[in-house]
């Protein structure tokens, strides 16, 4: 009995001509039907494009572009001197970079589960950072709650928050969204600064989220104010590079 390789689905010459639309279409089609029937699971690697180009007889340029195609629609990932590979189904987000919302409230809107691992919830005396970002004063306690973020069961943020005492007495209550909690008290901030960093992952976040030592992240630090300029939060947070999609909406100047 011979096994199917991803080689001989791409190199049988009739599905070329059986199916209609431009070549690189063609391509993209066989690859997800590769990956459909589950010849190629998760995160297994897919030939070189020379090689798609030997076997399937298309230009290199028609196999870029199929492949361009399926790492746009999130299907394979690329990773610089190591080839592509069958995305692990991480969510891919496409998150605004202009409307102030909440982790849950981001996944709901698309139609992702969302669920938390605590690292941390207690209140703390503050480090220095912590009184500083919240304008704490001297002897004032802060609630930290630090969380592993998921969505649909996949890890995709580390968030570590800091508030202060009395806007958070009692961080146990928050179950699952913090701005939910915040929300019922009036709390919930109108205003954000967000300052983003790329950053290679250490080990300790990279295992919490899943990927090798010193891959991609996003280092996200967000700053929420209440309505009166009072400082509500600051959350530091760690994002999977390659779950996030940052969109921000530009406009010319005065217009
Ligand atoms: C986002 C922000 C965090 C904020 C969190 C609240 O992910 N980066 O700064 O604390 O949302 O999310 P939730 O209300 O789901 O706990």
């Amino acid at each position: 009995m011979t096994t199917e390789t991803i080689e001989n689905f791409l190199k049988s010459d009739d599905w070329m001509q059986d199916a209609a639309g431009p070549r690189y279409v063609r391509l993209r089609k066989r690859i997800e039907e590769s990956i459909e029937t589950g010849l190629l699971g998760e995160s297994a690697p897919l030939p070189a494009e020379r090689e798609i180009a030997n076997l399937t007889g298309l230009s290199r340029v028609t196999v870029r572009r199929a492949m361009q195609d399926l790492v746009d629609r999130g299907i394979i990932v690329q990773r610089q001197g190591s080839g592509s590979f069958v995305a692990d189904g991480t969510p891919k987000v496409e998150q605004s970079l202009s409307r102030l919302t909440s982790f849950t409230e981001d996944m709901t809107r698309r139609g992702l589960n969302s669920s938390s691992e605590w690292l941390e919830r207690g209140v703390h005396t503050p480090s220095p950072e912590e009184v500083m970002a919240l304008a704490l004063s001297s002897g004032e306690a802060v609630a930290r709650i630090s969380r592993l973020r998921r969505a649909n069961d996949r890890p995709m943020a580390i968030e570590r928050a800091s508030l202060p005492i009395d806007i958070l007495p009692k961080p146990q209550l928050v179950e699952s969204s913090l701005y939910e909690v915040l929300g019922r008290d009036g709390n919930r901030p109108v205003r954000a600064l967000q300052r983003i960093s790329a950053v290679n992952l250490e080990s300790e976040d990279s295992e919490l989220l899943g990927v090798e030592p010193g891959a991609a992240g996003l280092r996200i630090v967000r700053t929420s104010y209440l309505a009166n300029r009072r400082v509500v939060e600051f959350t530091r947070s760690i994002y999977r590079g390659d779950a996030y999609d940052f969109v921000a909406e530009l406009r010319l100047a005065n217009s």
